[in-house]
């Protein structure tokens, strides 16, 4: 399972980067605003400097609903490196734009998925990501990892090709029941990962080990 990370924090990145695991990043306006990233410009040039910090793909979010601002946007948006894919929100306008890319050799992430048809329907625009929100499904007490679950199951009948990349992950039993269920990649919070490596009995074992090394020197 690839680990991307869902955020516009440059410093974060680097962090997920410098650990060794990270595969990507995913970003969306509100992730922008909350690093204080506003404008345009501002905005491509965050993008880039992503692109530089880390090796993987880069999730960049399309602003226009209709289908010519899409393109515009999301071709101006793949311009920018070779590590944008471009992100656009499943609509109906959305998934024209989602065949105009994959027709047209753009690498795409289909966003704010909530249920297996639009998952379905995404997959057959030719979408390279396909991101349900589980979190935010889990907000509403409907269980989100039942959808990945579901998507994985249609996606396997038919070995589309969208990879299944399981967002609003918040913790780390997230990131463990989305590799369990085959999700081909997730995105959460920097925290969800660093979860992982905690265990108590990692902690003291250590402590241990070395309290003995140095009773002998
Ligand atoms: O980037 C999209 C998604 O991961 C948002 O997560 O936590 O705002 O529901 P969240």
């Amino acid at each position: 399972m690839k680990f991307f990370i869902d955020t516009a924090n440059l410093d974060q990145i680097r962090e997920a980067q410098e650990l060794g695991v990270l595969d990507g990043v995913t970003t969306n306006p509100s992730l922008m605003a909350k690093e204080g990233i506003t404008g345009r410009n501002n905005i491509l040039k965050h993008y880039v400097d992503i692109c530089n910090i880390i090796e993987g793909d880069v999730s960049a979010e399309v602003i226009g609903t209709e289908f010519e601002q899409m393109v515009k946007e999301g071709e101006e948006l793949a311009e920018l490196h070779d590590q944008i894919v471009v992100k656009i929100p499943m609509i109906k306008d959305g998934v024209k734009a989602l065949k105009y890319f994959s027709d047209n050799g753009i690498r795409t992430n289909c966003t704010l998925v909530f249920s297996v048809g639009q998952a379905l329907l995404a997959a057959k625009a030719g979408a390279t990501y396909v991101s349900p929100f589980i979190g935010r499904l889990d907000d509403i007490s409907t269980d989100g990892l039942n959808l990945i679950a579901e998507i994985r199951h249609i996606y396997d009948n038919y070995a589309f090709e969208t990879q299944i990349l399981a967002a609003s992950v918040r913790h780390t039993m997230h990131v463990i029941d989305c590799a369990k269920l085959g999700a081909d990649v997730m995105t959460g919070p920097l925290s969800s990962i660093e979860g992982l490596l905690k265990h108590p009995l990692t902690d003291s074992g250590l402590a241990k080990f070395l309290a003995d090394y140095n009773k002998g020197n």
